[in-house]
């Protein structure tokens, strides 16, 4: 398998780093996390978040260190904020989308919102995803999330056409 993934996370709280890791782990690749400039710490961050993930704004995001040309599959995950992706997945997803060649997408939540924020990160990024996967912040707590597996499979199975 010579294809190059590369994994592009947001996470406030750890969630969605964790399945992050545990992809880039089974792929043996590159990673890249995004942080949000806006403070989006305490319940005014949260109150802030949801509401900007709502209206769909852009934030401030750090500079990224690896270029998304670089890499075949480029495997992008969110926290569901307001059903939605968070600003900073939007921000990045806005500004890279030209330079990516194919995607798969991957959000954690806490129940809601699944379908709406996969849809919403298909759209923006103009190309349909190569495979999703998506499991409650319980689930990744407790390492019970299903799918995973299958996700994996169509990633690498893509990468062998
Ligand atoms: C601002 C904000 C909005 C959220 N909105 C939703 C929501 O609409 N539906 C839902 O099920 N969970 C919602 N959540 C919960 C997160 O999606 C969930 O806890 C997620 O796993 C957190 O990921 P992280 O630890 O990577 O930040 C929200 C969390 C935050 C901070």
């Amino acid at each position: 398998m010579d294809k190059k993934f590369l994994v592009v996370y947001y996470s406030r709280t750890g969630t969605t780093k964790k399945i992050a890791k545990e992809i880039a782990e089974f792929l043996s690749c590159d990673f890249e996390e995004i942080f949000d400039k806006k403070d989006r710490s305490g319940i005014k961050g949260f109150m802030a978040g949801g509401r900007d993930a709502m209206r769909r704004e852009l934030t401030e995001i750090n500079e990224i260190q690896k270029d998304p040309m670089n890499y075949d599959i480029v495997i992008i995950g969110t926290p569901v904020w307001a059903a939605n992706m968070a600003p900073a997945i939007r921000t990045y997803i806005a500004r890279n989308k030209e330079k990516i060649k194919n995607v798969a997408f991957f959000c954690t939540t806490g129940g809601t919102g699944i379908e709406k924020t996969l849809i919403e990160m298909e759209v923006l990024c103009g190309k349909k995803p190569i495979a999703t996967f998506a499991a409650t912040a319980s689930q990744v707590k407790k390492n019970t999330y299903q799918g995973f597996k299958e996700f994996i499979e169509k990633i690498t199975n893509f990468a062998q056409l």
